[in-house]
């Protein structure tokens, strides 16, 4: 073997590319790479995240007041919208909070900041909700024209997230939508269906006792019965995510819920 073989096999043995610690180097080496591109790429998206999750959440409370309608103007719709926080127990608003960087969820999720409900009032299954919870008023001119409440609770699968919207009585719906769950398409999902969720308008959510009333019926609702205006269709082959959705209704209307905020709005109307 002449010297400049010699040399050049020296050579591969002293750096031997496929060697365990080489191996080893570059693969760490690559992870870290990569890791500070991804966290890099996460901290920097992450303002454009949550600006997205509150223009979604926006258009969802438009939609449900009925003013996203095709060629509406989104940022006249959303002037007529003020968002307040009210104290859920006592049903009195609290200014203190900046209701348009209150997170009710998150808030939920702290024991500082929320409760727990009592199993015998947890119809809606959602064991905790916070001390404090937005309400979005809609106006049409110089008169309120629509209550807009955040509403959650439990389908069959998921947890279903949605706003009920309520006429200037304080009781009657006026729109309900759900904007996250996990429910079966064409099962559970028929809750997002527009002829479904139009059932809702008009609905009372009080009965005489002023106890929260609404009924999602098993079937269809019977024509002329006393209780038709606190009821609304079954979806068929999802009872369960129908009573889901009556259950987390009747709670956040009830006395756990938005009830003592709603009965003072109304005292105070005069309804
Ligand atoms: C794969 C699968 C998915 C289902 N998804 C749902 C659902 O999302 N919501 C629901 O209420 N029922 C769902 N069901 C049906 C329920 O298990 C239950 O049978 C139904 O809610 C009863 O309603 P019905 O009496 O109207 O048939 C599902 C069933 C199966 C097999």
């Amino acid at each position: 073997m002449s010297d400049a073989d010699n040399n050049a096999t020296e050579e591969r043995e002293a750096f031997d590319r496929d060697s365990t610690s080489n191996t080893l180097t570059i693969a760490i080496g690559l992870s870290l790479v990569c890791s500070i591109l991804v966290a890099g790429a996460a901290i920097m998206l992450k303002p454009i995240q949550e600006m997205n999750e509150v223009r979604f959440r926006q258009r969802i409370i438009l939609d449900v007041a009925g003013l996203l309608e095709p060629g509406a103007d989104i940022e006249e719709g959303l002037d007529r919208i003020e968002a307040r926080v009210v104290e859920l127990e006592t049903g009195t608003y609290v200014d203190s909070i900046d209701a348009n960087n209150f997170d009710p969820l998150a808030a939920a999720n702290e024991p500082a900041t929320s409760v727990a409900i009592p199993e015998e009032l947890d119809i809606g299954k959602i064991r905790r909700r916070a001390i404090y919870a937005p309400v979005y008023l809609v106006s049409d001119g110089d008169e309120l024209s629509q209550i807009i409440l955040p509403v959650r609770g439990t389908g069959l699968w998921s947890t279903l997230y949605g706003y009920l919207a309520l006429e200037p009585d304080g009781e009657t719906v006026s729109g309900l939508q759900f904007y996250d769950h996990a429910e079966t398409p064409g099962l559970g999902d028929q809750i997002e269906d527009p002829a479904w969720r139009a059932q809702w308008v008009g609905k009372k959510i009080y009965g005489e006792d002023g106890e929260p009333r609404m009924e999602v019926v098993r079937g269809t609702v019977a024509a002329g019965n006393p209780y038709v205006q606190h009821q609304v269709d079954g979806l068929s082959g999802a009872t369960l995510t129908g009573r889901g959705v009556m259950n987390l209704v009747r709670y956040w209307t009830g006395p756990h819920g938005y009830g003592p905020y709603l009965e003072q709005y109304r005292q105070a109307k005069g309804t």
